[in-house]
């Protein structure tokens, strides 16, 4: 379980979020909206504990940002991927070693790199490009190495913090449906998006922003 309770973090000017109180379950699609600057992505660096709460408590699974260790950083990593607008691939490496770094840097055994690499990389569809450098790739396929090195590890969550912002509305739709890929299977997503439109009507639940605060917490009508 995911929990922020009466959450608020401060920068030195500015107030990130202020009295953030939720839950998310397992396997839940949550989309957190609301326009820029209004928190949605200091709400996923509090939950990748990127940055500690100013006060209030951020818990995710067994890790509590009141008491996790700097040692146990990498293990609450393991829980959470996160993906970006700009994807953040090792530009100097290809797709199948941007998947396996994050595998090799956390002690897997060579044959399970192997293994889990492979099967990622069939889950995105991209096998065939598994010795390309990511500027050989579109903008949609960068995402999609993305997601498979976030998920490469098994987390309990992916936070995609507005991933399809750089793509055109083919490529965010492949980059949509493959989260909602991933969410079937159980795992959470946590989506952040200023464009409300790419997820109305499709039946998640929105937890709207405003100046940091939830505005509104509700569960999206599917359209017909
Ligand atoms: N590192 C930081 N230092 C100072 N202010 C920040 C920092 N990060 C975010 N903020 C401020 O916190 C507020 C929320 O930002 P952010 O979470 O990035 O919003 P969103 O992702 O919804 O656009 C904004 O006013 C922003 O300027
Ligand atoms: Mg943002």
């Amino acid at each position: 379980m995911i929990s922020l309770a009466n959450v608020s973090a401060r920068f030195s000017n500015t107030i990130g979020v202020e009295g953030i109180t939720f839950e998310i379950n397992k396997g839940e699609f949550v989309c957190i909206t609301g326009p820029t600057g209004a928190g949605k992505s200091t709400i996923l660096k509090l939950l990748y504990m990127e940055i500690k709460p100013s006060s209030g408590r951020v818990t995710v699974e067994e890790f509590d940002s009141g008491s996790i260790t700097r040692k146990q950083i990498p293990y609450l990593r393991r829980k959470v991927g996160m993906i970006f607008q700009d994807f953040k691939l090792l530009n100097d490496r290809n797709v199948y070693d941007n998947i396996a770094f994050a595998l090799r840097a956390t002690g897997y055994k060579r044959g399970d790199v192997k293994k889990m690499t492979a099967r990622v990389l069939a889950q995105i569809d991209l096998n065939h490009r598994r010795y390309h450098l990511p500027d050989q790739l579109s903008g949609g396929e960068q995402q999609r190495v993305a997601i498979a090195r976030a998920l490469v590890v098994e987390p309990y969550v992916i936070l995609a913090d507005e991933p399809t912002g750089n793509l055109d509305p083919e490529s965010s739709k492949s980059i949509l449906d493959i989260l909602i890929n991933i969410q079937q299977k159980g795992t959470s997503v946590v989506l952040a998006t200023h464009d409300y439109n790419m997820i109305k009507g499709m039946g998640f639940r929105r937890i709207h922003l405003v100046d940091g605060k939830v505005k509104e917490d509700s569960m999206d009508e599917p359209a017909e």
